[in-house]
């Protein structure tokens, strides 16, 4: 029998594993079917997609909301502000998918400097027989890679860039202690001193369009671009300027600023490499990022306070 004093809202379509899970023990709704008098009384949303907003004006829809339980690391999509004045606590999914993520990264920056989507469609096209080896292309041999925001996302990509053989430099709020690497105390100043961007910081208004025509021009003309984090960093007028007329090398993307809409513009060049947000999108990954969200809901309902909370919102039992 499910727990009734603890009705939960579901917001987003995909994760039957999650739902399912969690309509073993508790009551649950969809936006779409949620009279007044249940909306009163819920007390956990979960939320799946990113795409999700949840602000201020969202949550005071439910008085008596006390836990938002989100799928994915990164959290922009919820005010976790406001939720902590309104008491509320968040919840997110880090630590599971920073690896997969990293192999996501390094899927797009090789595949961007070494030309394997445009080698491929010429491969299938017919014309390695047609017209011969495909032209020699750049490669990673020698590049520094900058890491901007070096958290457990950017310490799995910094892992794989030295068995890579790629020097790593990175930036961010405050250099490590106990990290290694040169720090570089402005993303500026970074970018002049590598010639492969790596996107890895959080998305949010803090970070919005960090990256413009400032830093890409620092990048300089063999730069790569690679971006698996949010979209708004990346002022995308400014990214496709730089590509069009080769300011840069090439990117790789796998977030964009207005998902799941890529300008027309990106989509028609060739030097860059396009991914629909996939990076943390194996079976394996999502099921142990599904399996974490519903570990804080059960915890949380059982008055064990969150297993991953956000900073903002700690959270106690
Ligand atoms: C998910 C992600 O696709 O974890 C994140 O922050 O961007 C992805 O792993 C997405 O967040 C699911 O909502």
């Amino acid at each position: 029998m499910p727990r009734a004093d603890f009705p939960v809202l579901y917001l987003g379509d995909g994760m039957p594993r999650i739902r399912n899970a969690v309509a073993e023990r508790f009551p649950v709704r969809s936006l779409d079917d949620l009279p007044p008098e249940i909306a009163a009384t819920i007390r956990c949303v979960v939320v799946t997609w990113h795409t999700i907003r949840i602000d201020d004006a969202f949550m005071a829809r439910f008085p008596k909301l006390e836990l938002v339980a989100s799928f994915g690391v990164g959290y922009d999509h919820i005010d976790a502000r406001a939720a902590k004045a309104r008491g509320v606590v968040v919840t997110h999914t880090p630590g599971v998918l920073s690896d997969e993520v990293a192999d996501t990264a390094f899927g797009l920056l090789i595949s961007a400097v070494r030309e394997m989507g445009p080698a491929e469609r010429y491969l299938r096209q017919g014309q390695w027989a047609a017209r011969g080896p495909y032209p020699l292309t750049a490669s990673l041999r020698g590049r520094t890679m900058g890491i901007l925001g070096l958290g457990r996302i950017g310490k799995a990509i910094a892992k794989r860039a030295d068995a890579f053989g790629l020097k790593v430099v990175y930036t961010g709020r405050k250099a490590q202690p106990g990290v290694s690497y040169p720090f570089h105390p402005t993303l500026l100043e970074m970018a002049n001193a590598c010639d492969i961007l790596m996107i890895a910081a959080p998305g949010g208004l803090d970070t919005r369009h960090m990256v413009g025509a400032e830093v890409l021009a620092a990048l300089g003309p063999n730069g790569i671009l690679i971006n698996i984090s949010r979209g708004s960093l990346v002022d995308e007028t400014a990214l496709i300027a730089a590509l069009t007329e080769k300011r840069i090398l090439a990117a790789g993307l796998d977030v964009f600023e207005n998902e799941p809409h890529v300008p027309e513009a990106l989509r028609k060049l060739d030097n860059v490499v396009l991914l629909p947000h996939v990076g943390s999108a194996s079976h394996a990954t999502r099921d142990a990022m599904a399996d974490l969200v519903v570990a804080n809901v059960f915890s949380w309902a059982d008055g064990k306070g969150p297993i991953s909370p956000v900073p903002e919102t700690p959270g106690e039992a």
